[in-house]
């Protein structure tokens, strides 16, 4: 156990799904694993252990915004010592060519600021995905007839940001959306030489405006589950 994770030691699977929300790792433990059990509640951050075609999986919800993710993915590396490591969650479109329901998949999540900001000082740290994850999972996606897009991320602080001449410098830099946790835990994943991946649905545009109605986000979020279990299992 954990200060934030009630789990025991080994009651965490090597791979670990991650959502922002807790509600959400509990549809995704229900919707898609076998032999599913609710290893702790802490907080109310639910995280559940079960199996996908035998291979066994913990989903884990991280909060919002990369200071909670942080204290979720340090305890589970470096106390249950997860190996692998994908978010699955929702970000805003950046680009005229992505839409609404279209799947991201993260190749770089650049940041202003992030937790492990202070310990690079001078250094721009670039985070970047797993590679093998990240091929894997655009397989996935592609073979599911997602419209995909592989590329760089920006990862926020701030869901309600005030800096419209950053937002049309990622635009001009081709950001394809914005969310709020992936370079911290790509970040982690590297210093701590775990695997790691943020794969993402369009659920808001930031050029249009348009939204994804609320009966389309459940599906979205199986399709994501789907794309990050067969990524996480995908033969070397
Ligand atoms: N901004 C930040 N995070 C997000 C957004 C957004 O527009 N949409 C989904 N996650």
């Amino acid at each position: 156990m954990t200060i934030h994770i009630g789990a025991k030691k080994g009651e965490i699977a090597e791979t670990v799904l991650m959502p922002g929300d807790p509600y959400r790792a509990r549809w995704a433990a229900e919707t898609f694993l076998e032999d599913v059990e609710l290893v702790h509640e802490v907080r109310g951050m639910l995280g559940f252990t079960g199996t996908w075609r035998g291979n066994r999986v913990t989903i884990q919800g991280s909060g919002m915004g990369m200071p909670s993710l942080s204290i979720y993915v340090n305890e589970l590396i470096s106390q249950f010592d997860a190996q692998t490591l994908i978010r699955i969650g929702s970000c805003g479109g950046m680009q005229k060519h992505v839409d609404i329901r279209d799947v991201i998949i993260a190749m770089t999540a650049s940041t202003i600021t992030s937790p492990s900001s202070s310990i690079f000082k001078e250094f721009n740290y670039a985070p970047c995905a797993d590679w093998s994850l990240l091929n894997a999972a655009v397989k996935a996606s592609q073979s599911k007839g997602s419209t995909t897009h592989v590329g760089g991320i920006y990862s926020s602080d701030v869901f309600y940001g005030e800096r419209p001449d950053l937002d049309e410098q990622m635009v001009r830099h081709g950001i394809l959306g914005v969310e709020m946790e992936a370079a911290e835990l790509y970040t982690l994943a590297a210093r701590h030489n775990r695997r790691a991946l943020a794969v993402l649905t369009v659920s808001d545009h930031l050029l249009t405006g348009e939204a994804l109605p609320s009966e389309d986000r459940e599906r979205t979020f199986g399709e994501m589950v789907e794309i990050a279990l067969e990524a996480a299992f995908a033969p070397a």
